[in-house]
């Protein structure tokens, strides 16, 4: 089997966590590192022989056949398309870009040189989730009627909490929306196949002026710094939205980055005809199925599965397998050259940065905003 070199750009909170998922397969050498600041620290700590400061200078050194890029969403466009310029292929991570015309862009470019490109939305790649969208297609719930959820973290609380995202000149024109609500939107369609045709929303910034910490600070820090600048915010903490789905469907959703005690709770409700689904992060090995005239299930995750979701099970039921393992399996998909491809391609990651846009367009002028397909 070829063995793949790769390189990751952004040593941070995500970063580790690819070069991880990579080294738990056996085909990838992740044979550098680029970060910013201090990258030959990180290289060492990750135990990666080669850093660089600068990507341009990685790409043009060193012969790699795909790269990982996990710095802040401002940068994702410039360093993808010097590395597909390279023929490099591409794993991005979500929100694809900064701007919807970025994501255009780099999703001609990956077509028109037929490149490998992927966007991490990993939840889909949670076996349950492939059971569940398996369990739509073969009409197990009926025609849905409605879908809706939430997706809560607490870690932006406090005014002291701190995060490149908080800014819209390195997060993109929505923070909350395309940090956390990219993930559920993307997961809500691709479980049900159906499209988001029309959003309304309502934003809110709890703290319009935040304390930030002077010197470099990581996502999910939460200690607070003595040493801090007064900053202005101009992202949303929290968002509702409503929508309407392409079979007449409605839905909505709740995303906040400020709601105590809810670290990554990723939650979905599909109500079906016949049946209905729950789907959750913090329940992540368990389908719940709802039945009206029947006592309702629990569906765990079974090397008994006899569809797709088989493929991303590795470990027996009992056993769980998290963020981490969701993420190998993306890679998987990607670099085994498997013929199930359930992973998010930059076609999806643009329609993503397409609803990001309509829902701050709708926030903005606090009416319904029609999506056009792309
Ligand atoms: N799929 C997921 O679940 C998931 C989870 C977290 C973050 N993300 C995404 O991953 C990206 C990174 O987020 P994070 O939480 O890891 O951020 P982070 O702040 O923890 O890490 C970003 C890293 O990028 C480095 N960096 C910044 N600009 C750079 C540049 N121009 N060149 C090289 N390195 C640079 C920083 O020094 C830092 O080490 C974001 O786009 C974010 O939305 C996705």
């Amino acid at each position: 089997m070829k063995k793949f070199k790769t390189a990751v750009v952004g040593a941070g909170f995500i970063g580790a966590a690819h070069i991880e998922a990579l080294r738990r397969l056996g085909n990838i050498e992740v044979v550098a590192l680029c970060d910013k600041f201090n990258s030959e620290k990180k290289a060492k700590d990750l135990f990666i022989d080669k850093s660089y400061s600068d990507y341009k200078k990685m790409i043009d050194e060193i012969e790699i056949d795909f790269i990982h890029i996990c710095t802040p969403n401002n940068t994702h466009f410039e360093i993808a398309k010097y590395a597909m310029d390279n023929d490099i292929n591409v794993v991005l991570e979500k929100p694809m870009t900064f701007t919807v015309n970025e994501a255009k862009i780099l999703t001609e470019l990956a077509n028109s040189k037929n490149l490998i490109n992927a966007i991490n939305f990993h939840n889909r790649l949670y076996p349950t989730n492939i059971h569940i969208k398996n369990m739509i297609e073969t009409n197990e719930i009926g025609n849905i009627i409605m879908i809706n959820g939430e997706y809560l973290q607490d870690w932006l609380l406090y005014d002291t909490d701190y995060s490149w995202r908080l800014n819209s000149k390195e997060s993109g024109l929505t923070r909350t929306v395309a940090d956390i609500g990219s993930h559920w939107m993307d997961l809500v369609e691709y479980l049900t196949g159906l499209k988001i045709v029309e959003v309304f929303a309502e934003f809110k910034t709890q703290y319009t002026k935040r304390k930030k910490p002077l010197g470099v600070t990581e996502s999910f820090t939460t200690q607070a710094s003595k040493n801090f600048k007064e900053i202005d915010i101009d992202t949303e903490d929290i968002a509702f939205v409503l929508f309407k789905f392409d079979n007449g469907s409605i839905g909505n959703v709740t995303l906040s980055q400020m709601s105590a005690g809810n670290k990554n709770n990723l939650t979905v409700n599909i109500s079906g005809t016949k049946a209905s689904i729950n789907w959750s992060l913090v329940d992540l090995e368990n389908i719940k199925v709802g039945y009206r005239d029947k006592p309702n299930e629990i569906i765990p995750k079974d090397f008994a599965i006899t569809n797709d979701a088989i493929t991303a099970i590795d470990f027996p039921s009992g056993h769980t397998e998290g963020f981490p393992d969701a993420i190998k399996q993306v890679f998987k998909e990607i670099y085994l050259q498997s013929k199930i491809k359930h992973y998010a391609t930059f076609k999806d990651g643009l329609r993503q940065m397409i609803l990001c846009e309509k829902i701050y367009e709708s926030a903005q002028k606090n009416t319904w905003i029609q999506i056009s397909s792309n």
